[in-house]
């Protein structure tokens, strides 16, 4: 019997062709598991109405941890699913699965390391490299959301100025939520003897649920007096990580900015061909690469496989296997180095498996 099972959860688009990739090099570290295919994401919403079908949850459930490919987010609004009458007469209601399983398993970390690898010709600046710990189940992806105000919630004082017909949605951070991620941070900070850790938060208008978090990084820190403590308003944060990238190491926030800040920095390291994910929970972890599933590029082994490639190195160093986890880091910092195998990103013509195949000899 293999060490270890693990959900293998291609997803949409180029999910497939990345995941492909990944197995190639997950084989070549030797890795003793066995991978089992689970069923996710736009054909079975449009086959079934759910993207995410309970036999895939129930099967992950046996699983250790999984790897997950790309999903195609749509229908985005209300409308868009009315174009598909047969499944919003049903009265489905699409959610990202994605999201789902993070709050499913109880994935609070989202850890996005962006590390600029030498030789990369789309690095903003050598020698970036930031940690983001982002929080992964609550804040404005907490599904409470309402296309129109409920009758019940205007009658809530201040409600009465909001008109009845508006929609929103529910910024939920709780204590609990803020604490864990935030200690994770700097759990994480100290272990890696790294120096600093930055709240990303927009407290100055967002003053109860952001001001929470705040509050809560500020008790956290003083826990952990070794480790510098810093806090970024989110727009000024973005501006500074572009002027002083350098003045930054860790950085944790809430669900929403979270996600913003990721793309921002993957791009500083060479586009979201190299952001890694890994969705942390205390018992269960979902590894993925931070990008979409590039519909246009399905099954052409075209786009770059570095990030879920680096997506299976974190997911080697949370099984455990930290030999495997450096000896594939160290391969995939080779090929960016010597620049002869490279993706159309990167300006030349690789394929996707050709970059795994080339990740993959090196280990
Ligand atoms: C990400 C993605 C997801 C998110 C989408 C696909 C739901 O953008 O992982 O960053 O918003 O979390
Ligand atoms: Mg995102």
């Amino acid at each position: 019997m293999a060490k270890y099972k693990i959900a293998w959860l291609p997803g949409d688009g180029i999910g497939k062709d990345v995941l492909d990739a990944a197995q190639i090099v997950l084989d070549k570290a030797e890795l003793d598991a066995e991978y089992i295919h689970g069923d996710v994401g736009w054909e079975f919403w449009r086959t079934e109405g759910e993207p995410l079908p309970q036999r895939t949850v129930d099967m992950m459930k046996t699983t250790r941890c999984a790897m997950f490919g790309a999903i195609t987010s749509k229908p985005k609004t209300v409308a868009d699913q009315e174009l598909i009458p047969e499944l919003h007469n049903k009265g489905y209601v699409y959610r990202s699965p994605i999201v789902r399983l993070r709050q499913l398993f109880d994935l609070y970390i989202c850890k996005r390391p962006c590390k600029a690898y030498p030789g990369n010709p789309l690095n903003y600046k050598d020698g970036v490299n930031f940690v983001i710990f982002r929080e992964n189940t609550e804040d404005l992806y907490s599904g409470l959301e309402f296309n129109r105000i409920p009758p019940d919630m205007l009658k809530i004082k201040g409600m009465e100025h909001v008109s009845p017909d508006a929609a929103i949605s529910i910024k939920v951070n709780t204590p609990k939520g803020c604490e864990r991620i935030i200690e994770a941070a700097f759990e994480f900070t100290k272990s890696e003897k790294r120096k600093k850790v930055t709240c990303v938060h927009k407290a100055n208008v967002v003053r109860a649920s952001d001001g929470l978090f705040l509050e809560i990084f500020n008790k956290v820190a003083q826990r952990y007096p070794t480790v510098e403590a810093d806090d970024a308003n989110v727009d000024s944060l973005c501006q500074w990580l572009l002027k002083k990238p350098f003045n930054y190491d860790v950085l944790v926030a809430p669900n929403l900015y979270g996600d913003i800040i990721s793309d921002l920095c993957a791009q500083m390291v060479g586009g979201l061909g190299f952001g890694s994910s890994g969705n942390i929970g205390n018992n269960y972890a979902l590894f993925e690469p931070t990008h979409g599933s590039a519909p246009k590029y399905a099954g052409m082994y075209k786009v770059n496989p570095i990030a879920t490639i680096l997506a299976a190195k974190m997911m080697l160093e949370w099984l455990g296997e930290t030999d495997a986890a450096q000896r594939v880091e160290s391969a995939v910092e080779q090929v960016i180095k010597e620049g002869r195998v490279r993706t159309y990103d990167l300006g030349g013509d690789a394929s996707t498996l050709d970059m795994a195949h080339a990740v993959a000899e090196k280990i």
